[in-house]
């Protein structure tokens, strides 16, 4: 019998607005709705994941609070502490932050920065359950997108199809 591995998915592109929280936010209900069960990540200051699921309120109470990735991340702790249930039947989701906008900063002078999301994931991975990890990534191309694209099997690459080439 082949064991059970869940697929991390990082969906990227530093192109602002291509269209990576839309998609990553919509496989992953679809997924739920196949009865997969299905953990996002927002890895985005925008919030804009995290808002996809939750009411505005909810979300910055989450955001000001410490069951944040942001908070998680700088004191590299385990992320399995930080995974809160949607109101969506087998998606779960780990919030972001404003504060991620000084995330290069916080992972600067870390021992193997760009493997902090990796190891912080280890036991969700191999104990938690799901069959997929989302993990939207903010629009740039420095050390935090570098930790996601270290913690993803695979990345997906939304663009926008233009007359323009
Ligand atoms: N497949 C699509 N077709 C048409 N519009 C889309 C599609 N995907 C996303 N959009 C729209 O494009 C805009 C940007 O989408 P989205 O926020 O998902 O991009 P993003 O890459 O996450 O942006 P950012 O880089 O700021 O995080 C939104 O208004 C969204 O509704
Ligand atoms: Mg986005």
């Amino acid at each position: 019998m082949t064991e059970k591995r869940v697929k991390t998915i990082a969906f990227a592109n530093n192109k602002g607005g291509s269209g990576k929280t839309t998609t990553c936010a919509n496989v992953g209900y679809s997924l739920s709705l196949l009865g997969r069960r299905v953990l996002l990540i927002d890895g985005d200051m925008q919030l804009n994941l995290t808002l996809s699921f939750f009411p505005e309120d909810e979300v910055m109470d989450y955001a000001c609070g410490e069951k944040n990735l942001y908070a998680a991340m700088k004191k590299e702790e385990d992320l399995w502490d930080y995974v809160v249930h949607t109101p969506y039947e087998n998606l779960d989701l780990v919030p972001s932050s404003t504060l991620m906008s000084g995330i290069e900063y916080e992972l600067f002078a870390k021992w193997q920065r760009e493997l902090i999301l990796s190891r912080s994931l280890k036991r969700l991975k191999e104990e938690g359950g799901y069959d997929y990890i989302l993990i939207d990534a903010p629009p740039t191309l420095g050390g935090w997108v570098m930790n996601i694209l270290c913690a993803s099997d695979y990345v997906i690459l939304p663009v926008e199809a233009s007359p323009w080439g």
